[in-house]
């Protein structure tokens, strides 16, 4: 039968000299609908109090407790964070920064992950988890480490680097030479041994070594996955694994990592009420577009919070109703799973004031508990959706290496390069429309989608530029603009003007120069009927082969085009040569949309309210603090309050529309 999850991180380590409290957790679990518990994320010390002597006492007792009241166990691998005998002993095992600072014990998501003693350590204490709990009733998935981050800048790590790079180029170091294009400034490498990784104290200007460092760092990780892994699919081969990955986290690159596990996972904690709620809410939609697009498959929310977080600027509570509608617009993204960070508050040290389903009061008629248990009670209704695939015809590519590549370049405006705003820009107007998007990487099968957005795709290997122009010689229509196709998978530019590998032919364009506009400052485009408003960049383009749409009315470029179309075989490719604020956006995908005969709502959606759609439901959320008139159509109702018709959605409210039977 088909089950959404709703679950928590929970820490009954902390509270073992409190069996009252424990039993009484379970009970609140029950009444609050949870039926999935996230445990052992940072137990080590607890599991493993000195080196080879272990413990599970506690785990066996809560496994059984969940056992007996039907509570699934998301058992996580003790490294999040190490115990102390382990850096004392063994201080390999502590990261070293990219100054050459040997760290010392602390915090947590900090070991080195070329340690063989570390790697030693985790697979002999994974070993016997899932030696112990392998025919569990209770065990549902494995949670490997958390929220994996960062790099060592040790010199075994060094090392490792360099034997990749020997991988990576075949022994070449000519090849890899003219990658970097290492001659500028003399910085030619004559062996191996001199390649060092980025660092303040030597070298951080070289594109390709940061580049390299960066892929480095996510290969790294995705071994040290494979090692946590190997024992717990070797003795529980059924039992699913995920990392809980962050929000747009550019530290590693997700797109390799995803094939090292068999479930995506993330954490999700937008700045509700400090940021703009309805630009909060695009934020959260497209990170779970994105997530969901890494396997094209459903994904679990693995924490958010009931309430409030403790990390952010403004710390605020979910206003009421924001908690279901935010945990809903999960749902309708395509996660299987509604998960929070945490059940209870920690009495002691620097969570202890960072949002739980049960505060350090205890009680359960809170208003937060009571969100939560309404909501256990909404996502049973709608449980039929879990499993359920998405369905888009449109993909926008964010792609984590362009990224990297970009904030490196020394350009444009160096501060900000908006990448990701102009790729927030693009996936608005299209939510707008209530289009199902996907967010691709750069390397994923574009065959499927009739538009394909590619906002500032600067970085391209010449393949990918090769498969996007099979793409609209197929008849797919493209958008991108200024910017892009710009250097190729190793940084190094095109040369023969850009777009290159190969897409000038396919926009039938190709930009002569850039200009950075300063704050506040804006170029009018206009076409005939409309003036639309340039800001933050304008690129200065000649047609081919292109129709021009829009031409810019002012600046030296003045009567110059400013976007332009062009047929290619099949399909169309759009090239906006300029960062819109919006507007253009806006007519430009209400055009291709219909054209396409793209899945969309009639009209542009009124500020403040998104809908998606996943497994026969609509879901309907309202971001904004107005009441949004909203018609449920004929022969549908909502499954949450059971409303038809004509009705007036309030502030925070959320809609999951199903056709009636
Ligand atoms: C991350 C971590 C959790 C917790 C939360 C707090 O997501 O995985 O352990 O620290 O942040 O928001
Ligand atoms: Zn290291």
């Amino acid at each position: 039968m088909a089950q959404l999850i709703h679950g928590s991180d929970y820490n009954p380590e902390q509270w073992l000299d409190r069996p009252d409290i424990i039993d009484g957790d379970i009970r609140l679990m029950k009444k609050a609908g949870m039926n999935s518990m996230s445990i052992g994320i940072f137990s080590w010390s607890v599991l493993e109090p000195e080196e080879g002597k272990y413990d599970f006492s506690f785990l066996d007792m809560i496994m059984e407790k969940f056992y007996q009241n039907d509570i699934k166990a998301i058992l996580a691998t003790p490294s999040g964070a190490r115990p102390r005998w382990l850096a004392e002993k063994y201080p390999e095992v502590l990261r070293t920064d990219s100054l050459g600072r040997k760290q010392v014990f602390g915090g947590r998501h900090n070991h080195c992950h070329s340690s063989p003693i570390f790697r030693e350590k985790i697979t002999a204490i994974n070993t016997l988890l899932a030696k112990r709990y392998k025919d569990h009733p209770s065990l549902f998935m494995w949670h490997i480490s958390n929220e994996l981050s960062g790099g060592c800048f040790c010199p075994r790590c060094r090392k490792a680097f360099i034997d990749y790079l020997k991988k990576q180029y075949n022994n070449d170091l000519d090849k890899l030479n003219h990658d970097w294009w290492t001659t500028f400034w003399s910085h030619t490498y004559t062996n191996w041994e001199q390649i060092e990784p980025p660092s303040p104290l030597g070298d951080t200007n070289l594109h390709g070594l940061n580049l390299a460092w960066n892929r480095f760092i996510t290969h790294l990780c995705a071994d040290y996955i494979k090692t946590e892994v190997a024992p717990l699919k070797e003795i529980t081969p059924n039992i699913p694994t995920t990392i809980n990955m962050m929000d747009m986290f550019t530290g590693l690159d997700y797109e390799v990592l995803k094939d090292e596990v068999d479930i995506i996972s993330w954490d999700n904690y937008p700045h509700w009420h400090s940021e703009n709620d309805y630009d909060a809410a695009i934020k959260a939609d497209f990170a779970h577009d994105w997530f969901r697009s890494l396997k094209h498959k459903p994904f679990f929310m693995m924490e958010s919070t009931p309430s409030l977080v403790n990390w952010q600027g403004y710390n605020r509570p979910k206003r009421p109703g924001m908690h279901i509608l935010s945990s809903l617009a999960a749902v309708a993204h395509g996660s299987d799973s509604v998960q929070y960070f945490q059940w209870r508050k920690s009495r002691g040290s620097s969570e202890k004031f960072h949002g739980a389903v049960i505060d350090h009061c205890g009680r359960d008629d809170t208003r937060v508990f009571k969100e939560v248990s309404e909501l256990g009670k909404i996502l049973q209704s709608i449980s039929d959706v879990a499993g359920t695939q998405i369905k888009s015809e449109v993909a926008i590519i964010y792609d984590t290496q362009n990224r990297w590549a970009l904030d490196d370049a020394q350009a444009l405006c160096n501060k900000d390069k908006q990448y990701f705003a102009q790729v927030l820009d693009h996936y608005r107007a299209l939510r707008k429309l209530g289009v199902n998007i996907d967010v691709i990487g750069s390397c994923q099968d574009f065959s499927s989608y009739k538009l394909i957005c590619a906002p500032m795709l600067y970085m391209i290997s010449e393949q990918n530029a090769n498969r996007l122009k099979d793409f609209v010689k197929n008849g797919g229509v493209l958008v991108s603009g200024y910017f892009s196709a710009v250097v190729n998978e190793n940084d190094l530019c095109y040369l023969g003007g850009c777009p290159g590998g190969g897409l000038g032919e396919v926009f039938g364009v190709w930009a002569e120069e850039i200009d950075t506009l300063l704050p506040g400052n804006t170029v009018s485009v206009a076409d005939e009927q409309n003036t639309y408003t340039a800001a933050d960049f304008c690129e200065v383009i000649h047609p081919t082969t292109a129709k021009t749409l829009l031409k810019y009315t002012q600046e030296f470029y003045q009567g110059t085009p400013a976007a332009c179309v062009n047929s290619y075989h099949n399909g169309k490719a759009y090239y906006i040569a300029y960062r819109d604020s919006g507007k253009f956006y806006d007519v430009l995908y209400d055009n291709i949309t219909t054209e396409l005969g793209i899945c969309r709502e009639k009209s542009v959606l009124p500020y403040g309210l998104l809908i998606q759609k996943r497994g026969g439901l609509t879901f309907v959320g309202n971001y904004s603090e107005n009441y949004i008139d909203f018609i449920i159509p004929d022969g549908s109702y909502d499954i949450v309050s059971g409303s038809q018709g004509r009705l007036s959605l309030q502030p925070y409210g959320v809609l999951a529309i199903t056709k009636k039977e």
